[in-house]
C-alpha cells in the first residue's frame, strides 16, 4: 500500500514525522513517497499543488497531510496561496466527505473549556462537506455603483451534493448511536432551505436514524452547553470548519482532533484539523496526536487494517494516561517525546 505524504508547512512536518515513526513501527506493509505542499510548494516549484503532488496523491491508497498555511504567502494572489494546495486536493479528489470525531480521552477532562462534568460526554462525529458551499462558489472583487471595493463569495448547493453527505451523515449515524443533527441556517438562507428539505428526503431511506435539524448559532450554543446531546452532525462546508474548531476545544485541545476527507469509493486523505500554527513552527511544541491518530483513521477507512487502528488509539490513550502532555495540553512535552510516549504505548 503506498501512502503519500504531505507534511506541507509550519508545524506538518514535525507532526508528520510522528504519525510515520508511529506507522512504521506497526510494520503493516505501508510504503511511503513524500511530495511538497502548499507554501513549501509554492517556495519549491511556484505553485501550491503542483502537477507531481497531485499526481502522487491521484496514484497513492491514501494521503497523509499535515497543514498548510504560511503568512509569507498570505499577499500573492489567491491562486498561489497556500491553502488553495488542501482544497485543490478535495476538489481534484472529490473527497466530498468529511468526518471529524471529537471524543474526550478521560484523561483530559482538566484540559478542555468546559467543566469536567460537561466535557466527560463528549463523543460525536461531525461529518462536513468538503467540495461545495461558499468556499468553491464564485467569488471576486468588484466596485459598487458608488465606486466602493465589494468583495464576494456565493454561497450555492444543488441538491446532489446535500443528498451525497446526507447519506454519508445517515450511515455514519446507523453506525453509532443512530442519531443524526443537521445543522443549518434554513430561517435565513435559501442554500440552507432546500439542504433541509433534502436531508428530510433522504431520511425516508434511513428510518432507523433519528433524524433533528439545528441551526448553525444554535448549535454553536449547544456544543457548549450541553454537547453529550450529539451523536452525529451534518452540515455544509463553512458551518462545518467552524463548528469543528470549537468542538475541538470542548474536548482539551485542537492539537488532539483527526479528520478523514472521503470520496465516493472510500479513498481518503487524513489530516489534522488544526492548522499550520507558523507561531510554534520549529520549536517542537506541536502536538503530534492529531496526525498520529489521523493515521489511525486512515488504516481503519482506507486501508481496511483496524486492528492496527485499535493499536494506535490505546496507545494515544497510554500515553495520556501516563501523563504526557505536549504544551497544548498544558505541558511541556514536546513533539517528538509526545512521539515515543505513543510508541511506548503500541
Ligand atoms: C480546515 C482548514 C481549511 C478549511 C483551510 C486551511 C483552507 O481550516 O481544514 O478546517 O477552511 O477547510
Ligand atoms: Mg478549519
Amino acid at each position: 500500500m503506498l501512502i503519500a505524504l504531505l507534511p506541507g508547512d509550519g508545524i506538518g512536518p514535525e507532526v508528520i514525522a510522528q504519525a510515520v515513526r508511529v506507522l512504521e513501527a506497526l510494520d503493516c506493509g505501508l510504503t511511503f513517497e513524500t511530495a511538497a505542499v502548499g507554501g513549501a510548494a509554492y517556495k519549491k516549484a511556484g505553485h501550491p499543488l503542483p502537477p507531481a503532488t497531485l499526481d502522487l496523491a491521484r496514484r497513492a491508497d491514501a494521503i497523509l497531510f499535515g497543514a498548510v498555511g504560511d503568512p509569507e504567502c498570505d499577499s500573492l494572489e489567491r491562486a498561489f496561496r497556500p491553502e488553495q494546495a488542501i482544497l485543490g486536493l478535495r476538489k481534484e479528489l472529490g473527497l466530498f466527505a468529511n468526518l471529524r470525531p471529537a471524543k474526550l480521552f478521560p484523561e483530559l477532562a482538566d484540559a478542555s473549556a468546559l467543566r469536567p462534568e460537561v466535557a466527560s460526554q463528549i463523543d460525536m462525529v461531525i461529518v462536513r462537506e468538503l467540495t461545495g458551499d461558499v468556499y468553491f462558489g464564485e467569488k471576486g472583487m468588484r466596485k459598487t455603483a458608488d465606486g466602493l471595493r465589494e468583495g464576494y463569495d456565493v454561497m450555492a448547493y444543488n441538491e446532489a451534493e446535500v443528498a451525497r453527505i446526507a447519506h454519508a451523515g445517515f450511515k455514519a449515524a446507523q453506525a453509532r448511536r443512530g442519531k443524526l443533527c443537521s445543522v443549518d441556517k434554513a430561517n435565513v438562507l435559501e442554500t440552507s432551505q432546500l439542504w433541509r428539505d433534502v436531508v428530510n428526503e433522504v431520511s425516508a431511506d434511513y428510518p432507523d436514524v433519528e433524524l433533528s435539524h439545528m441551526y448553525v448559532d444554535n448549535c454553536a450554543m449547544q456544543l457548549v452547553r450541553n454537547p453529550g446531546q450529539f451523536d452525529v452532525i451534518v452540515t455544509g462546508n463553512l458551518f462545518g470548519d467552524i463548528l469543528s474548531d470549537q468542538a475541538s476545544m470542548c474536548v482539551g485541545s485542537i492539537g488532539m482532533l483527526p479528520s478523514a476527507s472521503l470520496d465516493a469509493a472510500g479513498k481518503g486523505l487524513y489530516e489534522p484539523i488544526h492548522g499550520s500554527a507558523p507561531d510554534i513552527a520549529g520549536q517542537g511544541k506541536a502536538n503530534p496526536l492529531a496526525t498520529i491518530l489521523s493515521a489511525a483513521m486512515m488504516l481503519r477507512y482506507s486501508l481496511e487494517m483496524p486492528e492496527p487502528a485499535d493499536r494506535i488509539e490505546a496507545a494515544v490513550a497510554r500515553a495520556l494516561a501516563g501523563g504526557a502532555r505536549s504544551f497544548d495540553l498544558g505541558g511541556t512535552v514536546d513533539t517528538t517525546a509526545m512521539g515515543d510516549a505513543v510508541l511506548a504505548g503500541l
